[in-house]
């Protein structure tokens, strides 16, 4: 069973594929879309090794030239030197105008992979292959690509969108339960900003959401999460207002991220999970959020399995860090906040008594 969520921006509009098993087809789905030619197929270490000679294969027996390149897994690889490796690498195999780049792997190839192929030749198309649960959700779709600086996150990047995103849910067999996990903060993410329902659903099935856990519940999990953002990214491609909505929980999760390290004590979906509930207190502090829907928001992702304190960090390092975010106002950090499940809003700058506050009630 396979269906397809469009991303409509006009001519820039793409297609998202969603199935199971269907890696041999990824050289043929990428053709009918009308590329051709050289490419470039980016992947980590773990991906590359699992999946990168059956995409590798495919696209040559579609009459692709690819070529795999495979970068260091972790956040650390979003980095200015990772991409000027890249670079040097499609210049080595060839990629021209007339080619793409192949993202395949999770959220930390596909904003990399992407920003590369943003920025090479002034920019040439590029595919996303997500195969981390977070980046099929969330990351692969709506052009942000980018990398990091060591003053933060994302700091440099590009709205690129990809010509095509192909999600072949088999590839969540091997992916490990803790990053499964993160991405799940994601999808819970959803329900919290736009359908009160689907939050609904998530807490009826929790018990049976798992990497080989059922192929249908997490189809429709998945399909949904990409319909949510498919239709935020067609309304506000480049975040001048809704789009801003993806990033609740994000404001304190990136400064976590941050002081903890990238992909070090909280990988990304761990420190959004933290942030998540952090928002969730200041909805109730000033959005009108009730105690309980915050504590079913905390209850559910303690269920999960995901964390929803984050130890051992000092609040002066962490108010420094959301200040250095891109989305902060004059050092001002900006949050997303709920007046119930279902429904946000952005833009909220807040007293800084209450943010330390919420942030000590949570230590
Ligand atoms: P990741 O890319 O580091 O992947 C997590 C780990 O899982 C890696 O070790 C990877 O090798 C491994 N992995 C991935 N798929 C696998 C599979 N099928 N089998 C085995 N191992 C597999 O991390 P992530 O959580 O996917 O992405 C996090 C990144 O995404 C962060 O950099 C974050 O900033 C970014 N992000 C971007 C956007 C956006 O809109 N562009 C949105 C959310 C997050
Ligand atoms: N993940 C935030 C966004 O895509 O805008």
């Amino acid at each position: 069973m396979s269906y397809n969520v469009n991303v409509e921006l006009g001519d820039r509009s793409y297609p998202i594929h969603i199935g199971s098993d269907m890696q041999s087809e990824i050289g043929s789905i990428i053709a009918a879309e009308g590329l051709s030619g050289v490419c470039l197929v980016i992947a980590d270490e773990h991906t590359g090794e699992i999946y990168g000679d059956k995409v590798v294969a495919s696209l040559r027996a579609a009459n692709f030239s690819p070529s795999l390149v495979m970068i260091p897994a972790g956040e650390s690889s979003k980095s200015s030197n990772q991409l000027v490796d890249l670079y040097s690498a499609a210049l080595t195999a060839g990629l021209d105008r007339q080619g793409f780049i192949v993202a395949l792997g999770g959220g930390v190839v596909g904003d990399l992979a992407g920003y590369a192929a943003a920025s090479f030749l002034r920019g040439i198309p590029f595919v996303q292959i997500p195969t981390s649960l977070l980046a099929m959700v969330d990351s692969s779709v709506g052009g942000k690509t980018g990398i990091n600086l060591a003053e933060g996150k994302n700091l440099v990047g590009a709205f690129h969108q990809p010509s095509l995103v192909f999600i072949d849910l088999k590839t969540l067999s091997t992916l490990p339960q803790r990053e499964f996990l993160a991405g799940m903060a994601e999808v819970v993410k959803y329900g919290i900003i736009r359908d009160r329902v689907f939050f609904d659903h998530i807490e009826a099935k929790v018990e049976e959401l798992h990497p080989t856990g059922n192929r249908a519940i997490l189809s429709d999990l998945v399909r949904r999460c990409c319909e949510i953002k498919a239709e935020v990214v067609a309304a506000d491609e480049r975040e001048g207002s809704l789009r801003a909505i993806l990033n609740f929980g994000h404001t304190l999760g990136h400064a976590i991220e941050n002081k903890a390290g990238y992909g070090g004590i909280y990988i990304h979906g761990e420190a959004i999970s933290v942030g998540m509930v952090y928002a969730a207190r200041l909805s109730v502090a000033v959005c009108g959020m009730s105690s309980k829907e915050a504590d079913r928001i905390e209850a559910l992702l303690v269920k999960l399995g995901l964390p929803v304190r984050a130890m051992g960090l000092n609040w002066i390092a962490l108010r420094e860090a959301m200040s250095v975010d891109k989305k902060a106002f004059g050092g001002a950090p900006q949050f997303v906040l709920a007046s119930s499940i279902g429904t946000v809003s952005t833009g909220h700058s807040l007293p800084e008594e209450l943010l330390e506050a919420t942030w000590a009630s949570m230590s």
